[in-house]
């Protein structure tokens, strides 16, 4: 009787098109671990024969390519198949690997939707589908009973409908990336009340709303945020500045407008800030000098208007400074001479007059820089002499001013 069920079982399992075998439940070698790697096999396409030493002969899969067992137990705790070309449907076969914690299968053409049950096994903390073909919405029950999940990846892939609400009440997770799908609507509201937040990248969708931040000042863990390629709108909220474990806050590509929060400045851990592509008004402030650890700070494509602020000069780690396309105005503040490891300076299409000052082009100055870009302002007064002294140079752009003399109008330098 139990054997006919097993068997009942199996062949509802396997797909008609694979060899049937039958396991016998006292036969010791007989491994739920094993049945369900074999399961997810049989309806793969492995065309570089990775998974050729999954062989349901043996007696553990734990010597098995890409699979890990826990060594207590010898059940299986982890599988990483990542970018073994490998495609096919995500099967119901691993929901039998009970002990699972890690499943990372990135870098393969997988199809068809996720299965909601995953995360019901218990052990599951990390779960990884980015670039692969999957499609629909990312369901609202794989977070409903999220057991300990940490880490969700699906970005890359070609996942529509909203983000689910049900996110918000999986309180174990601390990295989710839904980047480059095609997802849409509002972001569920609960989101910054998930303590455990360290890393959230939505960019690449087609999300749409005001940004709603409340919650968001709780969360000191938060490092990473990507709101990047999408279609929020109205202004960034105050609360953003409660966030003071953030290193890169991204927002940009966005309709965002209005200026940028006072609360801000209190981001003094922030590496990277890229507001660029919205369409932003107002000064840059002051106390931007403040935020001491920035490396990479873009405002560029938006209106910010006025003067350069002097206290840039104390952001001494900079390495690309983009304020391109907006309707500053002014020279630029000789304090700059003191960003000496900047990268990348791109100052093109604003209102900026004045000479150029003499210590952008010093000898030893900036040592560093690749990228200088002056074009398309109302630069005058001739060349600064020292001109090569800047050796790493690669882009040097600085037509469209009104320098005058036997200047040239517009050259690069190709190193
Ligand atoms: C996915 O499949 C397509 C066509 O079948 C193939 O060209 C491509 O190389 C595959 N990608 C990966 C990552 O295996
Ligand atoms: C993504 O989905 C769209 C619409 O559902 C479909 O037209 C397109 O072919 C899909 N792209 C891939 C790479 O699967
Ligand atoms: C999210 O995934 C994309 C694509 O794999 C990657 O480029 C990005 O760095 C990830 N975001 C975070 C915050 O790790
Ligand atoms: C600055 O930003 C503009 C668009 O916002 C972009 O086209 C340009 O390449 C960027 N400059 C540098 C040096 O990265
Ligand atoms: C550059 O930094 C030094 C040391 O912090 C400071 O004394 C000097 O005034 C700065 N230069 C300018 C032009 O701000
Ligand atoms: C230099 O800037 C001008 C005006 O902004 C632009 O048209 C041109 O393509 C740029 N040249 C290079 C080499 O980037």
């Amino acid at each position: 009787m139990f054997h006919s069920m097993m068997n009942l079982l199996f062949f509802t399992l396997f797909t008609t098109s694979v060899t049937i075998q039958v396991f016998s439940v006292d036969d010791p070698v007989f491994n739920d671990d094993i049945l369900g790697l074999i399961v997810f096999k049989a309806g793969l396409q492995d065309p570089n024969h990775k998974l050729s030493s999954w062989n349901d002969d043996d007696y553990t899969p734990c010597n098995w390519e890409g699979v890990k067992c826990d060594s207590s137990n010898n059940r299986v705790n982890s599988l990483v198949l990542d970018g073994f070309s490998l495609s096919g449907h995500i099967d119901r076969g691993l929901l039998r690997l009970q002990y699972l914690q890690i499943l990372s299968l990135s870098g393969n053409n997988f199809t068809g939707f996720i299965n909601p049950d995953l995360p019901k096994l218990g052990s599951l903390e990390a779960v990884d589908f980015s670039d692969n073909n999957l499609q629909g919405s990312v369901p609202e029950e794989f977070f409903q009973q999220c057991g300990s999940l940490k880490n969700v990846n699906f970005a890359k892939n070609n996942l529509t409908g909203n983000v689910p609400d049900s996110l918000s009440s999986c309180s174990s997770l601390t990295n989710v990336n839904f980047s480059s799908n095609q997802m849409y609507g509002k972001l569920p509201s609960g989101v910054w009340f998930l303590r455990g937040l360290q890393s959230f990248d939505v960019s690449n969708n087609l999300l749409e709303g005001e940004i709603v931040l409340e919650g968001i000042q709780n969360l000191y863990g938060l490092r990473e945020l990507s709101l990047r390629k999408n279609r929020f709108s109205g202004r960034i909220p105050e609360e953003i500045g409660g966030c003071i474990g953030l290193k890169s806050l991204d927002l940009s590509g966005n309709f965002l407008s209005g200026g940028i929060p006072q609360s801000m400045q209190r981001l003094n851990s922030c590496n990277s800030i890229s507001l660029q592509e919205n369409s932003f008004t107002g000064n840059i402030p002051d106390w931007i000098g403040e935020m001491k650890g920035l490396e990479n700070l873009d405002l560029s494509s938006n209106r910010f208007s006025g003067w350069i602020p002097k206290s840039l000069g104390k952001l001494e780690m900079l390495q690309r400074l983009n304020f391109s396309r907006n309707q500053l105005t002014g020279n630029l503040p000789d304090s700059m001479i003191n960003c000496t490891n900047l990268l990348a300076f791109d100052i093109s299409h604003n209102n900026l007059d004045g000479y150029l000052p003499s210590w952008i082009f010093t000898k030893g100055n900036y040592h560093g820089l690749e990228v200088l870009d002056l074009s398309t302002n109302g630069f005058s007064g001739g060349i600064p002499s020292g001109i090569g002294g800047l050796r790493s140079l690669k882009l040097l752009n600085m037509s469209s001013n009104s320098f005058y003399g036997s200047v040239p109008v517009r050259f690069s330098l190709m190193s």
